[in-house]
C-alpha cells in the first residue's frame, strides 16, 4: 500500500484510541480525583499506539464486535501504560522521561505510580469482561489471553529477567526468551485480541497471525534497543542511552548496531511471509511491520 495511505491509517487509529480511552479511562471523582487525573495523565496524549493499531489492523480481517473492539483497543493500552509506569520507577530503569513529560512517580508520586499501574491492569480486565454479542467463551479466551501475556509467562516475567540480568551476557537464545516476554508477548497478545474479538476468524488463521506476531513483537524490541543507542532524548520521548548506563541485555550488546538492524530486518521478513496467507485486508498488518522497524521512536 502507498505510505501515504498507511500515514493517514495510522493518524485516524491514534486519534481513535484516544477517544477510546478518553471514553473509557475513569472521569475525575472527587474521593479519587487523584488516582483518576494519574491515570489520565499517563494513558492520554501517549505513545505511538502500536498495540492499539495492532488490534484494530487485525479485526480488519473479520467481522468485529465493535464495542469489544474498542474495549480490547483500551484493555490492552491500558496494560501496556502500566508496564511502563512500573518500568520507569526507581526499583526499576529509574528513567524520569516518558512521552516527552515527567514519569508518573516524578510528576506524582511513587505510591501514585505502583497504583495507577494496579488500576490500569485491573481496568483492562473489567473492559474485556464486560457484556458482549460474543460467544462467551471466546470472551473468556480474551481475557486468559491478556493475563498470560501481561504476567509471569508474559511481560512481568520478562520484566523479572531484564532486572536480574543486570551486567550478565546472555546467549542470544537467553536475549530471546527475555524480549520474547517483556515486550513480544503484549504484542502477540494485541494481535490475538484483535483475531478473537471477530466470530469469524478461525483457528488457523489465529495461528498464522500469532507467527507474524512473534517475530514481530521480538523485532519491534530489538529496534527499541538499538533507538536506545542511536537516538536522542528530544526524539524518543524518553533518556536515550540508558540501556548502556545501566548495562542491560541488549541485541546492541549482544551483537552490536548494525547486526542487530540486520536481525530486525530478518525477523520482519518472517513475519511478512507469514500474512501471504491473507488478501489486501490485511495490508495495514503489512504496513505496521514496516513501521516497527523504519520508526524512529
Ligand atoms: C516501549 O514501548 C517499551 C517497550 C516495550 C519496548 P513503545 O515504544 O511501544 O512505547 P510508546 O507507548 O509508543 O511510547
Ligand atoms: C520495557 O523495556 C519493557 C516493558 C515496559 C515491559 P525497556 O525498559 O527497554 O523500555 P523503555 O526503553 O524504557 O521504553
Ligand atoms: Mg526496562
Ligand atoms: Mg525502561
Ligand atoms: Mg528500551
Amino acid at each position: 500500500m502507498k505510505s501515504t495511505d498507511f500515514l493517514h491509517w495510522q493518524k485516524q487509529a491514534q486519534a481513535q484510541t484516544e477517544l477510546i480511552l478518553g471514553r473509557l479511562l475513569p472521569d475525575l471523582m472527587h474521593q479519587t480525583a487523584h488516582l483518576q487525573e494519574a491515570m489520565r495523565y499517563v494513558a492520554l496524549n501517549g505513545g505511538k499506539r502500536l498495540r492499539p493499531m495492532l488490534v484494530l489492523a487485525t479485526a480488519e480481517l473479520g467481522q468485529a464486535d465493535q464495542e469489544l473492539l474498542h474495549h480490547a483497543v483500551a484493555a490492552i493500552e491500558c496494560m501496556h501504560v502500566y508496564s511502563l509506569v512500573h518500568d520507569d520507577m526507581p526499583e526499576m530503569d529509574n528513567d524520569s522521561l516518558r512521552h516527552g513529560r515527567p514519569t508518573c512517580h516524578v510528576q506524582y508520586d511513587g505510591a501514585t505510580a505502583l497504583l495507577v499501574g494496579d488500576a490500569l491492569q485491573t481496568l483492562a480486565f473489567e473492559l474485556l469482561s464486560q457484556p458482549a454479542q460474543l460467544p462467551a467463551l471466546r470472551q473468556l479466551r480474551l481475557i486468559s489471553t491478556l493475563a498470560r501475556a501481561a504476567g509471569n509467562q508474559g511481560m512481568a516475567g520478562g520484566q523479572a529477567i531484564d532486572l536480574a540480568q543486570v551486567g550478565q551476557e546472555l546467549t542470544q537464545t537467553e536475549l530471546e526468551r527475555m524480549h520474547q516476554l517483556k515486550t513480544g508477548a503484549l504484542i502477540r497478545a494485541a494481535v490475538t485480541l484483535g483475531a478473537l474479538v471477530c466470530a469469524d476468524i478461525d483457528e488457523t488463521a489465529i495461528s498464522i497471525l500469532d507467527q507474524y506476531a512473534s517475530r514481530l513483537g521480538l523485532a519491534f524490541q530489538v529496534i527499541d534497543d538499538v533507538l536506545d543507542c542511536e537516538q536522542k532524548s528530544s526524539v524518543l520521548g524518553k533518556t536515550a542511552g540508558k540501556d548502556q548506563k545501566a548495562d542491560k541485555p541488549t541485541y546492541v550488546k549482544l551483537m552490536g548496531l548494525a547486526a542487530a538492524r540486520q536481525y530486525a530486518e530478518t525477523l520482519i521478513h518472517e513475519a511478512l511471509a507469514f500474512l501471504d496467507h491473507f488478501d489486501d485486508r490485511a495490508d495495514h498488518l503489512r504496513a505496521l511491520a514496516q513501521f516497527t522497524i523504519r520508526r524512529n521512536h
